[in-house]
This record gives C-alpha cells, sequence and structure tokens, in this order.
C-alpha cells in the first residue's frame, strides 16, 4: 500500500545552518510515527515542511500522493497540525477558540458551534468551554490546541512535541487522546525529545541527529541497540572513573559509555548488578543502579556521544 508520507532527500537550510541534510522516511497509513531526535536535530522543519509552512531547498515530500510544494493547496485541506507551542488565543474562550477555526474553515455558524461543542465534549473540555483559554492549565491548552488541529477532520495529524512541558497527569491525557485518533484510523506524524512518549504511542520511530536520520525502525528495536537494561555507576569521586571503567570492561568484555557527569553506563541486568557490587566495594559510588535506556542512552549508543552535547554544539 502507498505510505500516506512520503519523504525523499528531504533538504532544508537556514543560512549557515544546516536543519535537514537530506532525509527519506514514509508513514504507513493509520499509523503514528514517532520522529525522535533532540532539540535542534531538526524534527519541527520536517514537520512545517509536510505541513506546507516551510519549503524544502531539495528533495521532495508527499502526504497522501500530493507534493507538499507543488500541491500544498491539497496537502492543507488533508493534514491537521498541532504546534510546539500553544496557537489558540488567550483572550477567546474555548469554543470561540474552535468555533472560529471551524469558521475559518468554511463550516456555516451552525456547524461550527455543533463541532465546536463536540470537540470540547471529547477533549474534556465542556466545564471550561464557556472561560478563557489564559485561565487553562497547560494540560488543557494543550488539549485545545489538539482540539483545534482536529476541526477539520484531518486524515492526518502532525503533533509537533505534544507533551513538552506537561505534567505526567496531563502528559498521559494527551497520549490517550493521540492513541484514540490513531484507532480511528488517523495517520499520525509525532515528534518528540523522548523515548518513552515514542514508545507509548509510536509503532515506527525515526530518530534525527544534526538534520540526519541516524535510525530507524519499532521502540523494541532500537532499545535492543542498547540493550533491555542499563547499569550505571556514578563514582563519587571523578578519579575513580577509569578504575570503574575497566572493570566494568573487565566484567562485560564491552566498554562503558560515560556522560559528561561521570556516570558510566553498559548493558546488564541483575547479575551483572551484583558483581560490580562486589568489585567495587572499595570504591565509593554516588549511584549504583539498573534502569531502562532513555533517549540518551540511544544517543549515545548510535552516536557515541550523548544528546546534550548536541544541543550545546547546536
Ligand atoms: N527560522 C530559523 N532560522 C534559523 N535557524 C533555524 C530556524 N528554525 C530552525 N533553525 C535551526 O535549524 C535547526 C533545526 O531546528 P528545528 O527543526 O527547530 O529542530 P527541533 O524541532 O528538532 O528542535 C536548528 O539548528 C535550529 O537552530
Ligand atoms: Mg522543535
Amino acid at each position: 500500500m502507498e505510505p500516506v508520507i512520503s519523504v525523499d532527500g528531504l533538504r532544508k537550510t537556514y543560512g549557515d545552518t544546516t536543519a535537514l541534510a537530506g532525509i527519506d522516511l514514509t508513514v504507513r497509513r493509520g499509523s503514528v510515527l514517532g520522529l525522535l531526535g533532540p532539540n535542534g536535530s531538526g524534527k519541527t522543519t520536517t514537520v512545517r515542511i509536510l505541513s506546507t509552512l516551510l519549503r524544502p531547498d531539495g528533495g521532495r515530500a508527499t502526504v497522501l500522493g500530493h507534493d507538499v510544494v507543488a500541491d500544498a493547496a491539497a496537502v492543507r485541506g488533508l493534514v491537521g497540525l498541532t504546534g510546539q507551542y500553544a496557537a489558540v488565543d488567550d483572550s477567546l474562550t474555548g469554543i470561540q477558540n474552535l468555533t472560529l477555526i471551524a469558521r475559518l474553515l468554511d463550516l456555516s455558524r451552525t456547524e461550527a458551534r455543533s463541532r465546536a461543542a463536540e470537540l470540547v465534549e471529547r477533549f474534556g473540555l465542556a466545564d471550561a468551554a464557556e472561560r478563557r483559554v489564559k485561565t487553562y492549565s497547560g494540560g488543557m491548552r494543550r488539549r485545545l490546541d489538539l482540539a483545534a488541529s482536529l476541526v477539520g477532520r484531518p486524515s492526518v495529524l502532525f503533533l509537533d512535541e505534544p507533551t513538552t512541558g506537561l505534567d505526567p497527569r496531563h502528559r498521559n491525557e494527551v497520549w490517550d487522546q493521540v492513541r484514540t485518533l490513531a484507532a480511528e484510523g488517523t495517520t499520525v506524524l509525532l515528534t518528540t525529545q523522548y523515548l518513552e512518549e515514542a514508545d507509548q504511542l509510536a509503532e515506527d520511530l525515526v530518530v534525527l541527529d544534526h538534520g540526519r536520520v541516524i535510525a530507524s525502525g519499532t521502540p523494541a528495536s532500537l532499545k535492543s541497540e542498547v540493550g533491555g537494561q542499563l547499569l550505571h555507576v556514578r563514582p563519587l569521586n571523578r578519579s575513580d572513573v577509569g578504575t570503574v571503567a575497566g572493570i566494568l570492561g573487565e566484567l562485560t568484555a564491552e566498554a562503558p559509555a560515560i556522560d559528561p557527569t561521570g556516570q558510566l553506563s553498559v548493558a546488564g541486568d541483575a547479575a551483572l548488578l551484583q558483581a560490580v557490587g562486589a568489585r567495587l566495594a572499595e570504591v565509593p559510588l554516588a549511584e549504583l543502579g539498573l534502569r531502562l535506556p532513555s533517549l540518551d542512552d540511544v544517543f549515545l549508543t548510535l552516536t557515541g556521544r550523548p544528546a546534550e552535547e548536541e544541543e550545546v554544539a547546536a
């Protein structure tokens, strides 16, 4: 089956900055693709090009067969976009915002009101519908923003970091809404900095770094590149990092990853944790434990450097 979104060698530069250095990706009909990467890796640029807000410098992208440059008007009619920063008007109420958007999309006054009412209900905003958006919490705003992008019943939805800055409860609410949309058949391209979010929502992942695709696959396949669990150790004294690295190397036959804070990590399990604990009895430790891989770990494994350094460099 034809992919819903098809991206081929897409490039974009801003002055001296290469935002996209030629990326390829496809999104299957009715699936959720997670576009994962640290700040500055090109996520927003990709979404803006795909939603026709920005012209690429090279390469090609289509949405449901329509070229995003040559056939931008057709694409605009098919997609919804929730930006990284809430696009709703603070001085209007929730229902006024949605009604306004519906009117801009050429719905009649009656249709617009009923679509708005349906969406506030669906997003748990009915009680707050008549309140000005400036009184809304971050989670309510984000839900209104999501509702706003659905007014036109898009077949394809772009969500640019939909939960950045939300607390866990509100994040879960947004996740539930995304799951429901996907279950109803909406094709979703979601950007995120969080592996956990991609893991929860996306069937397929594309990892960006400096405007390039550095990995793609399912969440499970990406994490398997890192290993099931990671053992992490932080010696109390920086001067012990070398000693700890040597011992980890001996026990695992692999060189541990070392982050800028002096934390060492290596794929491992409870048995390794015990062995390491025994060998490090004489070394004062600040931390020792097991955890699941994070995006930073995926980065560290894929690129040999932490994602944070990325931001500094960018
Ligand atoms: N309007 C702009 N002008 C100049 N540089 C930009 C602009 N927008 C983005 N960039 C740069 O392009 C790169 C990619 O940015 P962006 O797509 O926003 O990344 P992300 O969404 O992953 O954080 C970054 O280096 C960023 O600083
Ligand atoms: Mg962004």
